[in-house]
Order: structure tokens, then C-alpha cells, then sequence
């Protein structure tokens, strides 16, 4: 029999990881209203926008009044990305307290997608961590295309472990490790990760899948059975990121949730609350959202 952790904590990427590909810009308002909702599910954790140059993703170039209008409890934590300085200033000014800092493990991506080599990066966030930690804010890391790279295919679990630490030794108390275009298989999850934990506290490590080839949620399984107990996930199925070609949907959250409470593993949100912030967003997009249970409810409802 598989020993499960008994409770698992989700990041909610939705309003960020999710929005950020959609072409059709969705108002202030009903981002709000998203975001809302999901906090309603009893979401604790919920990337609520990005710090990026706005023409780079137009989509989130209304983070600081998103986040100005949300007025959520306390008990919720909200994050955004940040990977300059300059956003570091826009993050500060509506005073978030949790960033998170996004690199790769491939050079190729990292330059497509902040224009900065890995290394570049590493020194810019160094500083970000050190400001944002002396002003009592937190630091989530993430890594990109640690499995494949849409532009220099497989990626070296060394290259991975390298950039974690290198993350980790600035003070980023949480990596999150990215399949950012789902083409990892299980065994390349099982042997990257197995490979990293050697070297650094499962505590530490988030995974975040992509679903493109419908395998995140046996890599979920991969990362269960390695005791991993965060993991990243994006209400409907929304996501992609624009400056990784194939890089389709994240892990839904309800459908992580519905796998979950199959193994009788606690996560403590309310799945039909949950659909109820998908279902909103999918009537704003005018399109049906990928998430499976979303779909198959939707049958049922309708
Ligand atoms: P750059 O063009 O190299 O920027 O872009 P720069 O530093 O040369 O500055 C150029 C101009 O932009 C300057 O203005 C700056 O002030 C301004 P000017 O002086 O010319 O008037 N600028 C900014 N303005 C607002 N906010 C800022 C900012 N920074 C500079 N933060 C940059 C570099 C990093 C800004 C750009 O490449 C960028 O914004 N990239 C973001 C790409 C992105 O958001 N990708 C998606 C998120 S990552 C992801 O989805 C993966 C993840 O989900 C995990 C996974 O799935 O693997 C996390
Ligand atoms: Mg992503």
C-alpha cells in the first residue's frame, strides 16, 4: 500500500499562471470577483497577479488595482511575481508580502522570458531577496523548464539542483519546480526529484505541472509517493505561459482536489465552492475552461 501525506498544501496560480495567456483581457473587476471566489473555497495561498513589464503580459498590467480592490482576511496569503527591481517598487507599493522570483534551468528560456541568463537572474533576485526580506516579506522561488525546454529539449537534473540551491542560499524559502510546457513524463519527475531531495528538505520543494500531455496528475502521484506535500495548481485548468510555445493549461485545481480526496488526503477547500470561481471565469473567457471534473459537473448541472 502507498503511504500518502495526510494533508497538502495548494498554491492557487489561477489569477496569475492562468490569466496570463488568455488573449481576451478580462476587467479589473471580475478578476477581483475571480480571485474572491477562490478565497471563498478556503484557498489559503493565491498568486493574485505579477509584477512583469506590462507589455510583455497585458493581461496582468492592472496587478496593483487587483490587488488594491481585494480586501481579503488576513489568514490568505497573496503572492504576485516579481523579476526586477522595478517590480519589487510596484509590489511594495501595494503592500504584498509574499513575491515570488522566476528563473529556469534552461538559458534559452530564461532569455526568452525576462531576458536575462540564468546567472543575470540569480544576481537581480539576490538583491530582491535581500530588500524584500529586510522589509518582513517572503520569497517563493520559481524554476522553469526544469524537465523539458520547448527550445533545448531535456533538461539536466544537475542544472535544476544547481539553481535551487543557488535560490535557497539567498533566502527563498520555497521552489517551486516547474514542467512549464507538461512534457515531463512520471520516471523523468521520479528521477529529478529523487535527485534533488538528497540535497534539499522536501519542505522546501513545490511541484507545479503543466497538463499538456494530461500527466500531471500522475506526476502529482510521483511527487506524493516522494513526500512532497505543495503543489501548484490553477482553478478550470487556466494557464500557459506566452513565452513558452506549447505550454497549454495548469494542473486544475479541482481536478487535483477530486484526486486527492480519492486518497483521502486533506486539503481543506470546498470543491463546489471552487467550481463556482472556475464556472465564473469560464463565462467571462466565453469558453469552456480544460479542467475535467469542471466539464463533467457541468454535464451534471446543466
Ligand atoms: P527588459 O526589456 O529587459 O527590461 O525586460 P529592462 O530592465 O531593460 O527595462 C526596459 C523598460 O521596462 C524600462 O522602461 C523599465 O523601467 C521598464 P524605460 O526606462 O525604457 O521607460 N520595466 C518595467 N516596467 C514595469 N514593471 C517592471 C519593469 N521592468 C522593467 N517590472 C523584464 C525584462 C523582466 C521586465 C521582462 O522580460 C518581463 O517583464 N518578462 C516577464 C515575462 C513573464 O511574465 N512570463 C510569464 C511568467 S513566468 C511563467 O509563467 C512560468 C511559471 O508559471 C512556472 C512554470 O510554469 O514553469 C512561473
Ligand atoms: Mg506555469
Amino acid at each position: 500500500m502507498k503511504i500518502y501525506p495526510k494533508k497538502i498544501t495548494i498554491i492557487e496560480v489561477g489569477p496569475r499562471d492562468g490569466l496570463q495567456n488568455e488573449q481576451k483581457i478580462v476587467s479589473t473587476q471580475d478578476k477581483i470577483k475571480f480571485i474572491k471566489l477562490l478565497a471563498n473555497s478556503g484557498l489559503k495561498n493565491i498568486e493574485v497577479g505579477s509584477f512583469v513589464h506590462p507589455k510583455w503580459v497585458p493581461q496582468l498590467a492592472d496587478s496593483s488595482e487587483v490587488i488594491k480592490g481585494l480586501n481579503l482576511p488576513k489568514e490568505i496569503l497573496c503572492s504576485a511575481l516579481v523579476p526586477n527591481m522595478k517590480g519589487l517598487e510596484r509590489a511594495k507599493e501595494v503592500g504584498i508580502k509574499r513575491i515570488a522570483v522566476f528563473t529556469a534551468a534552461s538559458e534559452t528560456f530564461t532569455k526568452k522570458n525576462i531576458n536575462m541568463t540564468i546567472q543575470e537572474s540569480l544576481d537581480t533576485f539576490k538583491e530582491i531577496v535581500k530588500n524584500a526580506l529586510a522589509d518582513e516579506m517572503s520569497v517563493r522561488g520559481y524554476i522553469s523548464t526544469c524537465f523539458v525546454c520547448p527550445y533545448e529539449g531535456n533538461i539536466k537534473k544537475e542544472k535544476v539542483l544547481e539553481v535551487a540551491k543557488s535560490l535557497l542560499e539567498m533566502g527563498v524559502d520555497e521552489i517551486s519546480i516547474g514542467d512549464t510546457i507538461g512534457k515531463a513524463s512520471p520516471e523523468q519527475v521520479k528521477d529529478t526529484i529523487s535527485f534533488i531531495l538528497k540535497s534539499i528538505p522536501k519542505e522546501k520543494i513545490a511541484l507545479h505541472f503543466h497538463d499538456t500531455h494530461g500527466k500531471a496528475l500522475e506526476n502529482v502521484e510521483m511527487g506524493l509517493e516522494h513526500g512532497i506535500t505543495t503543489y501548484d495548481s490553477s482553478a478550470g485548468g487556466l494557464g500557459g505561459c506566452p513565452y513558452a510555445p506549447g505550454a497549454s493549461g495548469n494542473l486544475a485545481t479541482e481536478d487535483l482536489i477530486d484526486f486527492l480526496n480519492q486518497r483521502g488526503i486533506e486539503t481543506e477547500i470546498n470543491l463546489d465552492n471552487l467550481i463556482e470561481a472556475s464556472f465564473f471565469m469560464q463565462g467571462v473567457l466565453g469558453k469552456k475552461l480544460p479542467s475535467n471534473y469542471l466539464q463533467r459537473i457541468s454535464g451534471k448541472i446543466v
